[in-house]
């Protein structure tokens, strides 16, 4: 051994430990990397044609005074299909013309009605059954 001081031996052991870590790195990281696959977000459930039917039939007769799941000038409408099970005419025939039946004297009808402070339902004489039956699917389905 020459005599080289100690210090520099060790700056040299160093310096070489360093080149060989560099050497590792570019090996390692420099290589291109294959291209992963971009992450798209799945598609949210697809909405059908009667949804989409009774949601327009919604949101232009029905929103101004309703909610699905919250109570607004008239009650949410949550559950109403369940709620009136068995009584589908009557539901279908109160949504058609809550007033008429308030009116006439229906039980059910006028106890609604005081229970919500006589305000009053607008009457839609002309929706068609299959029109009511599309706004209770998009009833049941909406999340809003
Ligand atoms: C002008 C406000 C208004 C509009 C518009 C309106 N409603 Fe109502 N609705 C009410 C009120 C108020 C009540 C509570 C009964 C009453 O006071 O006559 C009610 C009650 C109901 C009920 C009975 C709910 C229960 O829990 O028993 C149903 C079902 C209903 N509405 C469906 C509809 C549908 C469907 C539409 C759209 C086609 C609609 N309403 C449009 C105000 C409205």
């Amino acid at each position: 051994m020459m005599n080289v001081p100690v210090r520099i031996r060790l700056m040299a052991g160093y310096a070489g430990a360093l080149f060989c870590f560099v050497l590792v790195l570019t090996a390692c990281g420099g290589s291109p990397q294959p291209s992963q696959p971009a992450q798209v977000a799945p598609p949210p459930p697809a909405k059908d044609a009667r949804y989409l039917r009774g949601e327009d039939t919604y949101k232009t007769k029905c929103a101004v005074c309703h909610r699905v799941n919250q109570k607004l000038v008239g009650p949410a409408l949550a559950g109403v299909r369940e709620r009136y099970a068995g009584e589908e005419q009557w539901l279908f025939a109160y949504i058609r013309n809550a007033p008429q039946m308030i009116k006439e004297g229906d039980p059910k009808a006028v106890a609604l009605f005081e229970e919500y402070n006589k305000a009053l339902m607008t009457a839609y004489p002309d929706l068609t059954d299959a029109e009511i039956a599309d706004l209770l699917y998009y009833i049941e389905e909406a999340t809003e």
